[in-house]
């Protein structure tokens, strides 16, 4: 990669499109948006998330303030300079339906006048980056796409010229929930490769958390309700009106923000098929405990026995063990691991490896104590 992220800033930068005396579209507005971070702009509709990214690449000047792109105004760069800067998709998509594919995604590169070899490099480059096949897609025309394919060739032109800057202003809008999911993943992913400077506008809240590194909440006038990661807002919504935007359900979406392998595992009292009942009771009278998990010969857990059904004096065998205590993997979210285990009669998850070998276990208190805990405010 050639070029690196882009810091940008937005110094008290208001918006008024009528004379003076009409409300603004925003208003007095301050934000540092962090090298290779991706910053999400939510609110409800007509609440300034457009205005304010068209005023960072200039397509709209704003009335007062100043924005900044590594330090630089971009009301003194020149043209060409803030477009070789910024990659742009705008909300709808916005291709140009008599140019095919390929010369939609050159259209940038062609502008700086790079070399015909070189844009034609880019192009094949960037489809794959986007995954569709060159071959297939570079002369199609707009129309002959899908809703998903338009978007993602949108993503291509606007990282044709290797900006270290993109606005995304509802890229993923125009998409069912399904390919929006998957679009959203394939994003994250190339976003870890090619870490730029994002700031991406949605009115879902959902697709904020998920995307976002930072989020700005914008209420109606442009009014900056609150700006921090996806967790600290989730635990402590600065306001009424952001703990309204956000949702009642905001514990069960800070939970999809946690993952399994955040928690500390604890060991269980195990047993082995085979083992005389007298030696499991009295580990688990050891443990205190009143459960042990039964595992085969290569460590998977069969199920949990209760110390109530280990009368006797004969070996374990699998049929003591009820099944259907829930595995977990340690990329689990917190929130799919909580509704598992809310299924299931032990209140347990079993977490395991690859090969399926126990890790730990974690309790439903477990996961509610992440609740309880201050956000991080940094990550
Ligand atoms: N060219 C314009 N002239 C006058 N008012 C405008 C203009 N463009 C936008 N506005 C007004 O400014 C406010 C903010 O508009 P903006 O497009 O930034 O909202 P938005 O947050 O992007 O909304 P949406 O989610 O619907 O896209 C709205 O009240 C809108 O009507
Ligand atoms: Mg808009």
């Amino acid at each position: 990669m050639t070029s690196s992220a882009a810091v940008v800033t937005l110094d008290h930068v208001s918006k008024r499109y009528g004379p003076a005396g009409t409300p603004p579209a925003v208003s007095d507005l301050s934000l540092t948006i962090p090298a290779g971070e991706i910053v999400v702009l939510v609110g409800p509709s007509g609440c300034g998330k457009t205005t304010t990214m068209k005023m960072i690449n200039r397509l709209i000047e704003p009335t007062t303030g100043r924005i900044t792109i590594d330090g630089e105004d971009v009301m003194r760069l020149p043209a060409v300079e803030l477009r070789r800067r910024i990659g742009y998709v705008i909300q709808q998509v916005g291709l140009f339906p008599h140019l095919t594919v390929a010369e939609n995604v050159a259209v940038v590169p062609r502008l700086l006048r790079w070399p015909e070899t070189r844009v034609r490099d880019r192009v094949e480059e960037l489809l794959d980056l986007v995954r569709l096949d060159p071959a297939t897609y570079r002369d199609r025309y707009p129309s002959a796409l899908s809703g998903g394919e338009r978007q993602r060739v949108g993503v291509a032109r606007a990282l044709a010229a290797d900006p270290p800057l993109m606005l995304m202003d509802e890229p993923f809008g125009a998409v069912d929930p399904i390919l929006r999911d998957r679009l959203q993943n394939e994003f994250l992913r190339l976003q870890a490769q090619v870490r730029k400077t994002i700031v991406f506008v949605t009115h879902d809240v959902d697709e904020a958390i998920k995307m976002a590194d930072r989020i700005a909440i914008l209420q109606r006038g442009g009014i900056l309700a609150q700006y921090d990661t996806p967790d600290a807002i989730l635990a402590e919504p600065a306001s009424e009106f952001v703990s309204r935007f956000v949702g009642a359900d905001r514990g069960l979406k800070r939970l999809s923000l946690g993952r399994v392998r955040d928690l500390a595992l604890t060991s269980p009292t195990t047993a082995r098929v085979g083992e005389a009942r007298a030696d499991v009771r009295r580990r688990l009278d050891e443990a205190g405990a009143e459960y042990a998990l039964l595992l085969d010969e290569s460590d998977k857990p069969i199920g949990w026995i209760e110390r109530r059904d280990l009368s006797g004096d004969d070996g374990v065998t699998p049929d003591d063990a009820t099944p259907g205590s829930p595995t977990l993997q340690p990329e689990s979210t917190l929130r799919d691991a909580l509704s598992a285990m809310l299924g299931s009669s032990v209140q347990l998850g079993v977490v395991v490896d690859e090969a399926e070998r126990v890790l730990g276990v974690v309790s439903v208190d477990a996961i509610s104590e992440v609740l309880r805990a201050p956000a991080a405010t940094v990550r």
